[in-house]
């Protein structure tokens, strides 16, 4: 079971990594908001350019060394200390996405690059809901069958969904320049797996 759920996992990085790898900064600190099991900090690793630091709400990593436990939206490091960072999957989550946005620009002076499922129409936003409740709270309580993960009282509950142009308009408040956005549709139904690239706006 520890094994599929590895290569599954392993597997998903690599794929959502390639979307991104020459989009990010040749070298430097990244910071993986939101780093889940941690598949995705280690497969950064493993290019060998980049020194990753993960953070997260609650502690789900079963590979890597594990994330920096943040709560209220508050990254606990200086202005500017990271040369990139990424976010993937997580913006459904936090009562407040704008505020969580918010202190992802005070701390990375290079881009962010977010992936979020964004839906289209009816169809899509149940599809959505659904595929969120697999990936989500269902995969949680498998990892957890299975003794990957620990989770104290955790249950992945997703507080908002977003069409691609409630997203740009969020990125748009917060600041940013929205540099690039690359669809990535899911079977037609839908729903897609968008990366957006934002810059901070310059003032
Ligand atoms: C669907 S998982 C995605 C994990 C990972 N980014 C990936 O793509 O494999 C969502 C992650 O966001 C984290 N999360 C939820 N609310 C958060 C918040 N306010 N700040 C940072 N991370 C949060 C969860 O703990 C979980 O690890």
């Amino acid at each position: 079971m520890k094994w599929l759920a590895n290569w599954v996992m392993s597997r998903r990085s690599r794929l959502l990594l390639t979307r991104l790898s020459h989009r990010l900064p040749e070298s430097g600190i990244i910071a993986d908001v939101g780093s889940g099991t941690g598949h995705n900090a280690e497969a950064i690793r493993h290019w060998g350019r980049h020194h990753v630091r993960e953070f997260d709400v609650a502690d789900l990593h079963w590979v890597g060394p594990g994330p920096e436990l943040i709560s209220d939206s508050r990254i606990p490091v200086e202005d500017q200390e990271f040369d990139g960072l990424i976010m993937f999957f997580v913006l459904q989550y936090p009562m407040s996405a704008e505020e969580l946005l918010r202190e992802c620009r005070r701390v990375s002076r290079g881009p962010l690059l977010i992936i979020q499922s964004t839906y289209q129409g009816r169809l899509g936003r149940i599809v959505l809901t659904i595929r969120e409740f697999f990936w989500g709270r269902f995969a949680l309580r498998l990892a957890t069958l299975a003794g990957l993960v620990h989770p104290d009282r955790f249950s992945l509950q997703p507080c908002h969904d977003f069409t691609r142009l409630e997203l740009i308009a969020l990125f748009a408040r917060v600041g940013f320049v929205v540099v690039e956005i690359v669809p990535a549709e899911w079977w037609r139904l839908g729903v897609s797996r968008d990366l957006f690239v934002l810059q901070p706006e310059v003032l």
